[in-house]
């Protein structure tokens, strides 16, 4: 198991660095690319495990991957021959489960421990009611997850439940369905199935709110795309620099589009010195300074699915501003690689910094001086990331057991640590 050992106060971060390219687009670009028929070509593909995953399952199903060159199309592709492995990634198993629902033959998806009990009863339910033969371990609710896929009639459904992933996984399956699939959302998440669907020729329509999504049996088009920065990794060196002092972080090229920047907002919230300037609609270069009067805030309502990966390494921001920071209505925290309430929690408490857990979310306390310590990330990337961020504030040095989670989405996190501390690697 690899540990990783930060030095408390090792010095400002400063420079600029480029994130990984954006997981959720990377995930959707490779679904979209096998199903297109012909050549699409991607460039900037996240270089993490979880969209490996995704990459390896639709090269198991006849896709043909060659650099950044997708060969798909429907007839090409086939039921794989041997179990599709998601690992940690709960994009893939998800979206893959709504992708396997459309192709006529047998699939059996499986990951590591931690998807092993998550929650995929969101996804199975609306994919039996559309004819897919779908089945998991606890009646559906948890993988491995057996699909026996084609058939499939379009459905009218309300997500109860706010997540992209799902909304992903049924329009995958009503691309492929008889007559029109509607996805009815309560509050907005990250709109990339519906906009790269769009992109791609698909007969697919969004209402003015972005709630209400439409989608008519479609063929696909091939598509060239180069996949902007991930936010979500941006907000670790972002967070860093405005709690290391004499700091100054540029990230460029950053996805900033709808459903994704809510925690750029948060920092604005909190008093964190942020410049955002656009580079295109949907992307920014950002640069974050050290901000010495971070002040908490409050999380909560339609904004926390804008936000919700980012809320581990804002726990830290909030662990040492002036004054509380609550976060609510976020009690999908507690279904991803961890239980992020009860990791976040932990993590703060054994870096010196008082929170509470909530059924919901959780309430910082703030105002902390944080103190090194022995830490594991718990299998999951963004604790592992928060962990160092925290280290970084901290006196005395950090050991971040488990650092090898970062694999899943961002690779080369201590290399570019190691840069913007301007050390060499060791
Ligand atoms: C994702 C959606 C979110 C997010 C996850 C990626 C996606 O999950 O937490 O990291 O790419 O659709 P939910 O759909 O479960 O909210």
């Amino acid at each position: 198991m690899s540990t990783f050992v930060v030095e408390g106060g090792a010095g400002p971060l400063r420079g600029r660095v480029r994130v990984p390219g954006d997981k959720s687009i990377s995930h959707r670009a490779l679904l979209l690319a096998a199903l297109a028929e012909g050549r699409s070509r991607l460039s900037g593909l996240s270089a993490g495990e979880d969209v490996a995953a995704t990459a390896t399952a639709v090269t198991a199903m006849g896709a043909q991957l060659d650099g950044g060159v997708v060969l798909g199309g429907r007839s090409r592709l086939h039921e794989p021959e041997w179990v599709v492995e998601v690992g940690n990634s709960g994009t893939s198993i998800r979206l893959l489960t709504g992708f396997c629902a459309a192709l006529p033959g047998l699939t059996v998806l499986q990951g590591d421990a931690s998807i092993a009990r998550r929650p995929m009863d969101r996804v199975v339910e609306p994919l039996r009611r559309m004819g897919a033969a779908v089945d998991g371990r606890d009646g559906g609710r948890l993988p491995p997850l057996v699909v026996r896929g084609g058939g499939l009639s379009g459905i009218d459904l309300d997500l109860t439940v706010p997540s992209a992933q799902v909304k992903g996984a049924v329009l995958l399956a009503g691309l492929a369905a008889t007559g029109r699939t509607v996805v009815r959302e309560r509050v907005r998440t990250r709109a990339h199935s519906e906009e790269m669907l769009a992109a791609c020729g698909a007969d697919i329509e969004v209402s003015a709110d972005g709630l209400t999504t439409t989608l008519h049996p479609s063929d696909l088009s091939p598509f060239e795309l180069e996949v902007p920065g991930d936010p979500s990794q941006a907000s670790f060196w972002l967070v860093a620099a405005c709690v290391v002092p004499g700091s100054e972080v540029t990230v460029e090229r950053v996805y900033v589009g709808p459903g994704r920047a809510g925690f750029l907002d948060v920092l604005r919230r909190m008093s964190a010195d942020l410049d955002v300037e656009p580079t295109s609609p949907t992307t920014a270069t950002v640069t974050a300074r050290h901000s010495p009067a971070l002040r908490g805030t409050t999380i909560g309502g339609a904004e926390v699915p804008a936000l919700i990966d980012e809320i581990p390494v804002l726990a830290v921001a909030a662990a040492v501003a002036d004054g509380p920071t609550e976060v609510r209505d976020a009690a999908e925290l507690r279904v991803k690689e961890s239980d992020r309430v009860a990791t976040t929690v932990g993590l703060l408490a054994a870096l010196g910094a008082s929170s509470e857990p909530r059924p919901d979310g959780l309430l910082v306390s703030g105002g902390s001086r944080l103190v090194g310590a022995a830490v594991h990330s718990a299998g999951d990337h963004r604790i592992a990331m928060a962990a160092a961020v925290g280290a970084l504030v901290a006196r005395g040095d950090t050991r971040i057991a488990g650092w090898g989670a970062v694999r899943s989405s961002y690779p080369h996190f201590k290399e570019d640590l190691h840069r913007l501390l301007g050390k060499a690697a060791p």
